[in-house]
């Protein structure tokens, strides 16, 4: 039996891929690299907004067409099978299997019992242990950098998101467990690791999350350590001092603001103000000037007034964030915003939109600048696509690196070399070898 997993949404779902994979594999299934090679295909889904929703739908109807040719099992993993488990097989007959975000460990029986000819197979129950996974069987895909779970769900209450409902609430894993594994990665070779949560800082499994930062970076072997994501209303002193002083924590931060206007943030339930998220990057200290912040934002919520939206282009500005993402409000099934007036017509919102990413491709090619003529570490993670001579890095700040080494010289996958910047755009570094 041959298995494809294509995996859609945030880090918390590619890692989840990973143990679905590794679960497969213990069971003798073989990976394979497109739909056409399966026997299985499994659509591990994100639902964060609806553009995600309509790809996972379109899949599915290719996978109709491709199950009509031949025998071929389809199931559904991730957020939007959790969300809307059984009536997910009305919208799709053509599926075999449902499987929740806290079921993972019950793939195999799933797979089983499709193979076995049932029909509408489906487990989106919530296992107390989901976040127990067991470290030896998950296959993982990143060669340069390890994620390791350390909390899953969230307890916050964001008017807009659908994430509560599809991953339940917290869940913390013991800090040994995450020492023994992130022990096990060194030894196996990895240098690099990326805690997740989808909100790490408020991890409470016998430390807090400072302290967990504290205790993994003495992990012999290991260069440099991730995190991600974090929500500013659990963002401590001692989580900024630890991210300053610490040098083998990487010096980059994402921390998501949605919105410069109080109003707004209010209405989203975020539990802060534009002042304490500012109070919140204060505690950095001139430690800030060594690191990258990034943020999200969310443009077009409903209400949002025109002084709402300046009020946001302010704060940017202000932060000077070095990247952010940002997305027009996608109203979620069953999320509290539902029942707020959005008459805001999406051409306002696109322009919007438009203007705060100009505007942060502007700041972004600044922050990028101020790398040129610097000599930075920098951790080699792909070949460059077009095979002329230039290889993709990642700086500790998060920056995309290209590494200019002339046609064919090798480089080492995952391993940190010294690299001097030569030039920068908004979307990259351009850098040689020291
Ligand atoms: N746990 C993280 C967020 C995960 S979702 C946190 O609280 O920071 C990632 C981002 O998607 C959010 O920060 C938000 O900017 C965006 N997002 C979430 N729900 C959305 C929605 N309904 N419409 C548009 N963007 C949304
Ligand atoms: Fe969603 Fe808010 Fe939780 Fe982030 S903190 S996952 S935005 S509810
Ligand atoms: Fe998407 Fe679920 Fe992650 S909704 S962003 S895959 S937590």
């Amino acid at each position: 039996m041959k298995f494809f997993i294509q995996t859609w949404g945030c880090q918390m779902n590619d890692h989840d891929g990973e143990k679905l994979s590794g679960l497969l594999m213990a069971e003798g299934f073989q990976a394979v690299d497109s739909v056409e090679q399966a026997d299985l295909v499994m659509l591990n889904t994100c639902s964060i907004r609806e553009k995600a929703v309509h790809k996972v739908y379109s899949e599915l109807g290719r996978l109709r067409e491709e199950k009509q040719r031949r025998p071929l099992l389809v199931g559904v993993t991730g957020c939007l099978a959790q969300q809307e488990q059984a009536a997910l097989f009305k919208r799709a007959p053509h599926v075999d299997f449902v499987l929740g975000t806290m079921a993972l460990k019950q793939l195999p029986r799933l797979v089983a019992e499709a193979q076995a000819g049932r029909t509408r197979v489906m487990d989106t129950g919530e296992y107390p242990d989901n976040h127990l996974f067991p470290p030896a069987v998950t296959r993982r895909r990143d060669l340069a950098k390890a994620l390791v779970t350390i909390t899953e769900g969230c307890n916050h209450a964001c008017t807009y998101c659908i994430v509560p409902t599809t991953r339940g609430a917290e869940r913390h894993r013991p800090c040994g467990d995450i020492l023994a594994e992130v022990h096990g990665l060194v030894a196996s070779g990895y240098r690099e690791v990326e805690l997740l949560g989808q909100n790490v800082n408020s991890y409470s499994g016998g430390c807090t999350f400072a302290e967990l930062l504290e205790r993994v970076s003495e992990v012999d072997g290991l260069e440099w350590l991730r995190f991600t994501t974090s929500h500013p209303m659990n963002f401590t002193r001692e989580l900024a001092r630890v991210l300053v002083t610490n040098s083998k924590v990487a010096p980059f931060l994402h921390l998501p603001l949605q919105s410069g206007s109080d109003q707004v943030l209010k209405r989203m339930l975020r539990e802060y103000t534009v002042a304490d998220y500012l109070e919140r990057i204060g505690f950095l200290g001139e430690g800030r000037a060594r690191m990258a912040l990034s943020t999200d934002f969310i443009v077009g919520f409903p209400g949002e007034t025109d002084q709402d939206f300046e009020a946001t282009l302010r704060v940017l500005d202000e932060v000077a964030f070095d990247g952010s993402f940002s997305f027009i409000y996608s109203p979620r099934p069953g999320t509290p915003s539902l029942r707020l007036k959005d008459d805001l017509p999406m051409a306002v919102k696109s322009e919007r939109l438009m203007r705060l990413q100009r505007r942060q491709t502007e700041l972004t090619q600044a922050s990028n600048e101020r790398f040129v003529g610097r000599q930075v570490p920098v951790r080699v993670e792909t070949r460059g696509p077009t095979q002329h001579g230039w290889w993709l890095a990642r700086s500790g700040e998060w920056k995309t690196v290209h590494l200019m080494v002339g046609p064919g010289r090798e480089l080492p996958f995952g391993e940190l070399v010294q690299a001097r910047v030569t030039m920068a755009s908004p979307h990259f570094l351009g850098a040689v070898l020291d």
